[in-house]
């Protein structure tokens, strides 16, 4: 049967790329607005962006609010909030990766909502309305910087949760891939493999004749894995400015339309990090592998069709394909079992299965059929 195409499209973030694109703050931003510049644990006063971007603010009034931390919690944030209300700030400029992306859009929904920021997070309320975004990226890996989702944690219950809040969604984004220089190599590794699975989480799933997104797919994943491969060349702007493209490109909404999708990965990754803090980018390394072996009836067609297209084995099975990321995530340091990642408690398995069952994640369908027991395997698989 013929699977049809229904959605409907609309991605307003104006992104600005280049080495000049700081300059573009002011005319994105209203002269007498007063902005939050909010930010993380302080990279951006060591490498300079600091600097360059309060200079390009000009005569702006500004408050600033830093210590939004990796994964970002619902702790920090509120007190973002709080500031926010009390300066009554009118736009939200993020300064940071994902995290700080992520941050900025609570902080602007939840400065518009008199109850409990948590109910955002929860989807208990629906924002209809929120402060108008900007973000400064700084490290490319999430897409978070143009499109509408969040992932906020509250560590009084190791609750890390995603949400969607379109009235958030970035007015525009700045990639400026000079501010990449001062990454560590770990986080442009993290950067590669975030990218990578949020394209193969919508796209490996099963073939619907989709020949623009498949193709697109499969065009942001062999320029993810020539930038793995050419790792060496990572202090270049050539390979930066790539990076920087293709992890926006891989989750800015595009790839996915129309198409079935499978966030499984992410959504029994991320109690990785809520219970040990493990970078989001490592979390999918550990887990994807295994649920691609679990799943890999279900996924056979489009792991081939991957083999052949993105990593350019002739005649490859799907188990071809699998090793073949399995390799791709080695040569870029990945953990590819919770062990790697140095987490060695024997009952590891069963509380990350407490969790994404108690999240409501156990038994996601899908086009694979997951039910409980097969997520079960999966993460015995991945942790045990
Ligand atoms: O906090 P600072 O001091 O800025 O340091 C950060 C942080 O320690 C550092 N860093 C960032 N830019 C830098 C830099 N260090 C030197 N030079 C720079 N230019 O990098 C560290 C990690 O930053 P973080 O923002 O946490 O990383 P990432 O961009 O990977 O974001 C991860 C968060 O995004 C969520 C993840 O769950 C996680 O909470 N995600 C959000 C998504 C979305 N909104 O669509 C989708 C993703 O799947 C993901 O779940
Ligand atoms: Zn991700």
């Amino acid at each position: 049967m013929t699977h049809r195409f229904e959605f409907s499209y609309h991605n307003p973030t104006q992104i600005v790329f280049g080495t000049n694109a700081f300059a573009a703050l002011d005319s994105l931003i209203p002269q007498d607005a007063k902005v939050l510049l909010l930010y993380g644990g302080g990279s951006i006063k060591h490498n300079g962006v600091h600097a360059q971007v309060t200079a390009a603010l000009g005569q702006r009034e500004i408050v600033e609010f830093g210590g939004v931390e990796p994964n970002p919690t619902l702790e920090t944030l509120t007190a973002a909030v709080d500031r926010a209300k009390a300066a009554k700030i009118d736009f939200v400029l993020g300064v940071g990766g994902g995290s700080v992306s992520d941050g900025a859009k609570f902080v602007a929904s939840a400065a518009c909502y008199d109850g409990d920021g948590w109910d955002i997070v929860k989807g208990l309320h629906v924002p209809s309305s929120a402060l108008p975004v900007g973000i400064v990226l700084t490290l490319p890996a999430t897409g978070s910087e143009s499109n509408a989702a969040a992932v906020v944690t509250r560590k009084a219950s190791l609750e890390k949760r995603v949400f969607y809040v379109p009235p958030a969604r970035p007015r525009f984004a700045l990639l400026n891939p000079d501010v990449m220089h001062s990454l560590p190599d770990r986080q442009l590794e993290n950067g590669i493999v975030d990218a990578f699975v949020h394209v193969c989480e919508q796209y490996l799933t099963h073939p619907v004749g989709a020949l623009v997104q498949d193709g697109y797919a499969e065009a942001v994943m062999k320029a993810l894995k020539t930038l793995a491969d050419t790792f060496e060349q990572r202090r270049t702007t050539g390979w930066q400015q790539n990076l920087m493209w293709a992890a926006n490109q891989a989750l800015c909404g595009i790839i996915g339309v129309g198409v079935p999708t499978d966030w499984i990965t992410h959504r029994i990754a991320v109690e990785l990090t809520a219970l040990w803090d493990i970078d989001h980018g490592r979390t999918l390394a550990i887990i994807q592998p295994a649920l691609l072996k679990e799943l890999i009836e279900a996924k056979r067609a489009k792991l081939v069709q991957m083999g052949q297209a993105v990593f350019g084995l002739p005649q490859p099975s799907a188990e071809d394909t699998i090793a073949a990321i399995e390799a791709l995530y080695r040569s870029l340091s990945m953990p590819l079992h919770l062990r790697e990642a140095g987490i060695d408690e024997a009952d590891a398995a069963e509380r990350v299965f407490a969790a994404v069952k108690a999240h409501g994640n156990a038994a996601l369908g899908t086009h694979a059929g997951v039910t409980e027991a097969i997520t079960a395997r999966i993460i015995q698989r991945a942790c045990a």
